[in-house]
């Protein structure tokens, strides 16, 4: 056949990825391109990871680029997780995973799935685990603040989230590992009721640190959130209250005032 009639038949009659096959053999599927490579993170840093969350029986587990699956199953497995999920892009991750979740008898539990961790909704997230890259931390850093529940438990291997504070942190056989609550928010007017006397106080938050304006005096309030706990001083005195809706009110601790409630204004 002339190199003119081959080229008539290839034309007319062969799907182009076809006889790009038969020409250079099959296409090679690319890999991925991850934003971060896979590196296991070790037994000991994994436990102590779901330990600093303090996983119970009502949490939903996510682990953002989940490898070989073993926070996820550990989860369900050894914490007692109510389900975990995992997330890779890497396809062969994802198989390792669901064979390994098999082989330890959770796969009714744990679920794998082969994906961008960027673009997960990650809102039903009762805890959330991370063995990522800073820069990847740091994009996920809103998308974490803004969309998951107050008092979700972040908890990242090796890298932190920029100048938001952790909450708690560790090192375990040289790795650092880090927690977060992801606080309420709780910026802006209230009224202070407190010994039967109204104040105005203004809240400036900073991801889980509050100071406050009372009565236009600056920062004579500061404190702290724990997912929707505020537990604040004013005064020389202790305040812990709930975030319910528009109000915060007092809820009994050590030492702290009682009988107050602020509204938002
Ligand atoms: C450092 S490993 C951590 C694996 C596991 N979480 C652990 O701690 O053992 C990072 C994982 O993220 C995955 N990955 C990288 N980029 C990703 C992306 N954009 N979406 C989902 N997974 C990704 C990699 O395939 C790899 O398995």
């Amino acid at each position: 056949m002339s190199a003119l009639s081959v080229r008539s038949f290839a034309s007319f009659t062969l799907p182009v990825g076809l006889l790009a096959s038969l020409v250079v053999g099959p296409a090679q599927a690319q890999p991925p391109r991850l934003d971060v490579p896979y590196v296991p993170t070790p037994e000991p840093v994994v436990a102590h990871m779901l330990q600093l969350a303090e996983i119970g029986p009502d949490d939903y587990v996510i682990d953002l680029g989940s490898g070989d699956g073993r926070i996820a199953i550990s989860a369900v497995q050894d914490y007692g997780a109510r389900a975990a999920y995992g997330i890779d892009l890497d396809p062969e991750r994802i198989s390792e995973a669901q064979e390994n979740a098999e082989r330890e008898g959770v796969a009714d539990k744990v679920t794998f799935e082969q994906g961008d961790l960027f673009q997960k909704d990650i809102s039903e997230a009762d805890v959330l685990t991370m063995y990522l890259l800073s820069t990847v931390n740091m994009r996920l850093r809103p998308v974490i603040l803004d969309t998951l529940k107050p008092g979700t438990r972040v908890v990242s291997h090796a890298f932190n989230l920029g100048d938001w504070e952790p909450d708690q942190s560790d090192v375990i056989n040289g790795s650092s590992v880090f927690l977060w609550i992801v606080p309420a928010k709780v910026a802006g007017q209230w009224t202070l009721e407190l010994d039967g006397r109204n104040h105005q106080v203004e809240l400036d938050q900073r991801f889980q640190k509050v100071v406050g304006k009372v009565d236009g005096q600056p920062d004579v309030l500061s404190g702290q959130l724990k997912g929707n706990e505020l537990r604040f001083t004013f005064d020389d005195r202790l305040y812990v209250g709930q975030l319910n809706g528009d109000r915060i009110e007092a809820v009994p601790a050590d030492g702290a005032q009682q009988g107050w409630v602020a509204r938002r204004s």
